[in-house]
């Protein structure tokens, strides 16, 4: 993990509703020294829903992955981690909890960004899943995903920082945004400054970061050991070399997108919100988008591409 992230330090993101097998492999493709699964409910695989695993299982062309779960109960998460670890073997390169997702349904629960006002219960979380992992393979990282804190004004990230590492997470990432800001407002990059300064583990910056310079940038401003790049990525897998495609690239990796979605079973209308975000800034783009939204086969997606070609 230390020399994969020392050659490459940029990360495509966990997002829940868009980090599927084919957006991963992407950018993967693009340049990502890894990727991560969408959200995992601990519950979910307790209950061994196919749903619930297909989002946990990397397809065959994926090199590995990097796993996300949410939850609450330290229980389910020792379950979930020994679950994952049999089911996915050495493709799994760390464990992730969510302690950031700000979304009611989940922080209702306790779940998610609700974590961070618990920090008893997050480092029983940690423990929970090294007890989990440890009964397959020794040594997978278990890491934790936070923001600043939950209340606007009210950051507890570093010292809730220091409490993970104490309880033996291998890295940190921050998204630098209070919960209930959900993305309003600025990421505060000072905030994963704060935190890379209280713990000696690496730390994985977030927030705001949509070009490959800006990724530089928030490495030499924080200090941070690696950047994780969410909304930059859309229609964007170079973002992670830095190189600007040309009009033709662009159309040509959206078609093969749509070829990955329908080769690894996804629904394809996850290609509507793709062709929005492929077409950006080009000419006739509105009207492209709109010719988007009426395809329904991945054969009208493949087609409506070689039509802005021709
Ligand atoms: C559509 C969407 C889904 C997301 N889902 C997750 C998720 O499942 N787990 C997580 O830890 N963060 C999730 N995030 C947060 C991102 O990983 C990231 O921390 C945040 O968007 C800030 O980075 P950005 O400015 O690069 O987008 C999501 C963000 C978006 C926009």
């Amino acid at each position: 993990m230390h020399e994969r992230l020392a050659g490459n330090p940029l990360i495509m993101a966990p997002m829940a509703g868009v980090s599927d097998a084919a957006y991963r492999i992407m950018a993967r493709s693009g340049g990502a020294a890894l990727a991560y699964s969408e959200m995992v409910s601990v519950a979910g695989l307790h209950y061994g829903s196919d749903k619930t695993w297909d989002l946990v299982v990397p397809h065959a062309v994926e090199p590995d992955i990097a796993v996300q779960l949410f939850g609450s109960e330290p229980q389910q998460f020792e379950e979930a981690a020994t679950a994952v670890a049999r089911r996915l073997g050495d493709r799994l390169v760390l464990l992730d909890v969510n302690m950031a997702c700000p979304v009611p349904k989940v922080t209702k629960g306790g779940a998610g960004s609700a974590l961070l006002d618990d920090a008893q219960r997050s480092a029983e979380i940690v423990r929970a899943c090294h007890a989990g992992l440890d009964t397959v393979r020794s040594g997978v990282p278990v890491t934790v995903k936070i923001r600043r804190g939950r209340r606007m004004d009210e950051e507890v990230a570093p010292e809730f920082a220091m409490a993970m590492e104490a309880a033996g997470t291998a890295a940190i990432a921050v998204h630098g945004r209070f919960a209930n800001q959900m993305y309003r407002g600025e990421a505060d990059w000072g905030c994963v400054e704060r935190v890379v300064q209280a713990v000696k583990i690496p730390v994985v910056g977030s927030g705001d970061v949509y070009t490959y310079d800006d990724a530089q940038r928030m490495q030499d401003v924080t200090g941070c050991a690696a950047v994780m790049i969410a909304r930059g990525t859309y229609g964007n897998p170079w973002v992670f070399s830095g190189r600007v495609p040309t009009s033709t690239e662009r159309i040509e990796a959206f078609s093969t997108h749509v070829r990955l979605l329908d080769a690894t079973g996804a629904h394809m209308a996850r290609a509507r919100s793709l062709a929005g975000w492929y077409f950006k800034g080009m000419p006739g783009a509105a009207m492209w988008r709109r010719r988007a939204m009426e395809c329904v086969t991945a054969g009208d997606f493949l087609r409506l591409s070689q039509q802005i070609q021709a």
